[in-house]
């Protein structure tokens, strides 16, 4: 049977260490750490507005980690630099396995979504300079109903639009907050571990597949026959 697969972006699809390249021309060897905490600040910032109910995009939410990391990193950053970080956000390297996986994946029939918190101009922008667009049945994104993953509401939304049950739709992703989010309403969930000593959260829920690379779970999770 084919499948209906919401693919997450950023980190899953998309590098986001991507911009270390651009970080390190303006701060050296600080730039690994910056663009690590420039990530993880901007999901709690859209954590926190997804909890308070305080929603905008989720490109305000890079923005302001951005700034805030500048500051609290005492890596300061002139407005031409801050325009070209956020430039550099819309064209980002897709990771090498998703290159190899998406074709066949599309080719077996399955319905492949790209499904992120980004804005769909954003994510869009993003798939075409990776050069994956086309493998894309459509992009969901989490601002049609003004709220962030891990909110259950916005999995239920991939449900409506992909027009497929919760308990046929499968989400795959690197960011366990993401796949805890999914399994809790009810998908199949795949966490693609791109970092080895990244362990899963302990919440007791595990992902129904764990597997290194986009590449190996297509074996996996059986995704590479029908
Ligand atoms: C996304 C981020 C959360 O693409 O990875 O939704």
């Amino acid at each position: 049977m084919p499948k209906t697969l919401a693919f997450d972006v950023y980190g899953t699809l998309i590098d986001t260490a991507g911009v270390v390249r651009e970080l390190t021309g303006m701060m050296g060897d600080l730039a690994p750490a910056f663009s690590q905490r420039w990530r993880d600040k901007q999901l709690e910032y859209s954590f926190r507005r997804g909890l308070m109910g305080e929603y905008r995009d989720f490109s305000v939410c890079t923005r302001d980690a951005l700034e805030y990391v500048s500051a609290e990193l005492s890596a300061p950053l002139t407005e031409e630099q801050v325009s070209h970080l956020m430039a550099s956000y819309r064209r980002l390297p897709a990771f090498g396995d998703a290159l190899g996986a998406l074709p066949r994946l599309k080719s077996l029939g399955h319905k492949i979504y790209a499904f992120s918190n980004g804005l769909a101009q954003d994510v869009d922008a993003l798939l075409r300079y990776a050069g994956i667009d086309h493998f894309f049945l459509d992009i969901v994104s989490a601002d049609e109903i003004r709220t962030f993953k891990p909110d259950p509401a916005i999995y239920r939304h991939f449900s409506m639009r992909s027009d497929t049950p919760v308990e046929h739709c499968w989400l795959i992703s690197s960011n366990p907050f993401d796949v805890l989010g999914a399994s809790a309403v009810g998908f199949n969930t795949a966490w693609v571990r791109r970092n080895p000593s990244v362990p899963f959260d302990p919440w007791g829920v595990e992902p129904d597949q764990i597997s290194a690379s986009l590449t190996e779970l297509e074996h996996a999770a059986g995704l590479h026959q029908l």
